[in-house]
């Protein structure tokens, strides 16, 4: 190595920063990786919170101290693997996603829902659309995530269990008797008990319920199970075979196949990348 490229390189050592006491005490620690051991090369790391995390809290002041932190030459903002995060296979699998990236609480959600739906003998597009119909709350975005949802997964599946799970997100709000399917008691704690939802959906609602795979998506509602009980262990493979015949894994790996959603699965495997 010549000497022009070692002088280049990080210090070896680098001394842990101290933080001006307005900052520490507004969480900006939380956001600022010291180099731990597992570090390549030794550099503190910023994870720029997004924008859709923050705007609306105090957290979105900070946007300028998190820059001027970046400008530290032992400083840069974080790209590519984050060291606390499983790394992930060169051409993950919708099973990768569900193991190395979503919570244990929204993994379990959605496997418990897939398993109801099983146990209820429906037909495959419904479980499937029930193990995935809030996969963009476990990786992405919780608001508008029947629609986030539904084109994450659109290349890989029936289009019937994508509009179900686009669906799923307007239909939850409105009982329909016939099916036994009421207001769901979790919106009552989640929203308050004087909630109304807007009107974009209820118009999407009522349009859904004259459409031809109405009852596709109603079952997702149906099966949409809020015990968040954390005893309950339900395993990806129990799906495998259901994955395999109604999600099309393309070979590249999901974020690499060129498809017009591989970047909402890139955005899964590097969460945290600055851009
Ligand atoms: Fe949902
Ligand atoms: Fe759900």
């Amino acid at each position: 190595m010549s000497e022009s490229t070692e002088t280049r390189r990080p210090a070896n050592r680098v001394l842990p920063h101290e933080l001006p006491a307005s900052l520490r005490d507004a969480g900006l620690g939380n956001w600022i990786r010291e180099p731990l051991d597992d570090a390549v090369d030794r550099r503190r790391r910023i994870i720029m919170p997004p924008a859709a995390a923050v705007m609306g809290t105090p957290a979105s002041a900070y946007q300028g101290a998190l820059l001027a932190e970046a400008r530290h030459p032992d400083t840069v903002f974080m790209m590519g693997d984050n060291p606390a995060l499983p790394a992930m296979p060169v051409r993950p699998t919708l099973r990768d996603f569900f193991r190395l990236r979503f919570s244990k609480i929204a993994r379990t959600h959605l496997l418990q829902s897939a398993r109801v739906a099983r146990e209820n003998g429906l037909d495959e597009k419904v479980i499937m659309a029930c193990l995935l119909h809030d996969i963009a709350i476990a990786g992405l975005l919780p608001a508008n995530h029947g629609y986030w949802g539904a084109q994450m997964v659109a290349p890989y599946v029936d289009e019937e269990v994508a509009w179900s799970i686009e669906k799923h997100e307007a239909l939850r709000y409105f009982p329909d008797e016939s099916v036994g399917y009421t207001y769901p008691e979790a919106y009552i704690d989640y929203f308050g008990p004087d909630y109304s939802p807007p009107e974009y959906i209820r118009q999407e609602a009522k349009a859904a319920r004259q459409h031809r795979w109405y009852m596709t998506s109603r079952l997702v509602t149906i099966n949409d199970i809020y015990s968040f009980d954390p005893n309950v262990v339900v395993d990806y493979d129990e799906f495998e075979d259901v994955v395999g015949r109604n999600f099309r894994q393309p070979e590249e790996g999901l974020g690499f196949d060129g498809s017009p959603v591989a970047h909402m699965w890139r955005t899964m495997i590097w969460p945290n990348n600055f851009l």
